[in-house]
């Protein structure tokens, strides 16, 4: 079986050789990651190593019209890892095939960033369970048809993960695993270019340290030590504790704040030429290893940083990245009902290389940051400005007319940046009507909810919902009363899983059971072979600026679908014969819209 490993590693190992002196010039620490590997590949599952021939021979087996996720915290679902695996049922019964559990290893109380403060890259939380937990539930959701995707937290370890401690307490060996400083002489220097991540929640890109006498570079909150990857031993350390993870049954890897783990001195340290290295050397170790393993980035991006992040089709970086932009444009969209934003998005999108795949989300544990494309909104007359203002207004429900009851997130009144939370329906309008007992407006942001559901099932890639969204969740606003939790509106739509309202999903009339039934119809329109993983996804048109025309296409197959993104009935004329021609237009539009 080791020749199965010698042979892949003896088509990588050229390169990975490469990249590696490349960037540590260290033959030792080379010689290391090399014997982690060999180690790692030993000590696979024959179980998991079947699963890697399987996916060798089928490449496209996350890109396929059936791939439907879900995200949720397991805690707020489940209670912990074994209780989880005793509801699998409900997973089962949206046919998920793709589950992403927020953070689960070992992390400080209260305050861990929602689990992305790590204290141990290789123990589960113990509030959580155990290795042996975790290790069970993959394989039940293996056999479920259900991936693992897991975090991977390269930029940082919590202040109390055992380097820091270490590091606090003197040992030189560990303060060069991260940034450490005597005076403010070069933090000042890193200032000048370094934006900040969370301006008011937690300024600054240092923390001072007591205990070191030093200043540590923290970009995210203070307590988030970022590790520095100029350093060998981190990234093997860090290489060693994904295939740990791998070799548990965790199938896919979600490379957290990735852009940021390289720090350079008058640059903005993101999306740095580095990045590229150490993601391509970590594609290049999976596939020696354990191929059937796959990584997503989170790349918090514009278009042009992201599209980097795929590599190139010989060298490929990241299997997968979450669709920000059009996240961020379909909620634009929304407010506006306006698409030409999301189209030039989408358009924009289409001209990166075929083997580009996203997942498509509206709503994740995050917040939603307005990074719109200001150049394309300059071309359209739209002030960037004002329309981010107008929309993190409108997403709080304090902009006149507005149907969402939301929450800003890190405003700042320096910038007149701000972001916003809330769950998709609060942002869609359902809690405001409950509050209003308003049956006409309720319909109306169902309707919403589900536009968008259908936009982001028909977009290249798969879609993903945040748990909760396919029973119309609401705002947790008691998140308020809990003091760990209070300074983070990102916690305005993290709440515990609603049981008693998940009920409600089979009876008819229902919130529920709307949302329910229309996603269950997205899946089933994601059977369609215009779903295959080369199918093309185009935009059509701009007749109407409310709605969105979508083309799909596989060999045999076209499908159009209409969304249209205001309350009001809209015809959306087209002259095409080809368009008209079609037995199939299917106005996935939950207001009306036709072809004239
Ligand atoms: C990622 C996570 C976010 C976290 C940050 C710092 O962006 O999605 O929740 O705060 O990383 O780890």
């Amino acid at each position: 079986m080791t020749d199965v490993f010698s042979a892949r590693l003896s088509r990588h190992e050229d390169e990975l050789d490469w990249l590696f002196m490349e960037l540590y010039n260290d033959r030792w620490w080379l010689n290391a990651l090399k014997h982690t590997m060999g180690q790692a590949y030993e000590e696979r599952s024959k179980e998991l190593k079947r699963l890697d021939s399987a996916r060798e021979a089928d490449p496209d087996w996350y890109r396929r019209g059936n791939m439907f996720g879900m995200t949720m915290y397991t805690d707020l679902f489940a209670g912990d890892l074994k209780a989880l695996a005793g509801k699998l049922s409900y997973l089962k019964e949206q046919k998920l095939t793709y589950l992403h559990l927020m953070p689960l290893l070992k992390m400080p109380h209260p305050h861990n960033d929602g689990g992305y403060a790590v204290e141990s890259f290789e123990e589960v939380d113990p509030a959580l369970g155990t290795n042996e937990d975790l290790a069970a539930l993959t394989a039940k959701l293996r056999k479920a048809g259900i991936s693992l995707c897991l975090d991977v937290v390269m930029n940082h370890t919590a202040d109390t993960h055992e380097w820091a401690m270490r590091a606090k307490a003197g040992d030189s060996t560990y303060q060069a695993y991260y940034h450490c400083f005597e005076d403010r002489t070069i933090p000042d220097q890193y200032e000048r270019t370094m934006p900040q991540v969370f301006p008011n929640t937690a300024p600054g890109n240092f923390t001072w340290n007591e205990e070191m006498h030093q200043w540590v570079l923290t970009t995210f909150h203070p307590y988030q030590w970022d590790l520095n990857y100029r350093n060998p031993a981190v990234f093997v350390e860090m290489v060693k504790s994904i295939l740990h993870l791998a070799n548990l049954g965790v199938e896919v890897l979600r490379i957290d704040a990735v852009p940021y783990i390289w720090k350079e001195l008058g640059t903005s340290c993101r999306n740095l030429p580095q990045v590229h290295t150490i993601v391509r050397m970590l594609r290049m170790v999976l596939e020696c290893v354990c191929p059937a393993v796959i990584l997503k980035g989170e790349v918090v991006m514009a278009p042009r940083e992201l599209a980097a992040y795929y590599g190139t089709p010989e060298k490929p970086e990241c299997h997968m990245l979450y669709n920000v932009s059009v996240m961020v444009n379909l909620w634009s969209a929304l407010a506006s009902r306006d698409v030409r934003l999301l189209k030039a998005q989408l358009d924009a999108l289409n001209s990166l290389p075929e083997h580009c795949w996203f997942v498509n989300y509206l709503r994740c544990h995050d917040d939603i940051g307005w990074g719109l494309d200001e150049d394309e909104e300059h071309r359209l007359g739209i002030d960037p400005q004002l329309h981010k203002e107008y929309l993190y207004h409108f997403y709080e429900g304090k902009f006149p007319g507005s149907w969402a009851k939301g929450e800003l997130y890190n405003y700042d009144p320096a910038t007149g940046d701000a972001r916003s939370c809330g769950t998709a329906a609060s942002l869609c309008g359902v809690e405001k009507a409950l509050e209003e007992k308003d049956g006409q407006a309720l319909q109306l942001a169902l309707r919403r909810d589900l536009l968008l559901h259908s936009v982001m099932a028909f977009l290249k890639g798969f879609p993903m919902m945040n748990c909760g969204d396919e029973i119309g969740q609401l705002n947790g606003w008691d998140y308020k009363q809990d003091a760990a939790l209070a300074e983070d509106s990102r916690n305005l739509h993290r709440s515990k899983f609603d049981w008693t309202k998940a009920k409600r999903r089979s009876i008819p009339g229902t919130l529920q059971n709307t949302l329910w039934q229309g996603l269950a119809e997205l899946r089933q329109m994601r059977a369609d072979c215009c779903f295959a993983p080369d199918a093309s996804v185009t935009t059509w048109g701009a007749d109407n600026t409310a709605v969105l025309v979508l083309v799909r296409k596989c060999d045999e197959q076209t499908m159009v679908a209409l969304f249209n993104f205001s309350e009001q009935e809209q015809q959306f004329r087209v002259d095409s014969p080809f368009l008209l021609g079609l037995p199939d237009v299917v106005s996935l539009a939950p207001y009306e819209a036709k072809i004239v």
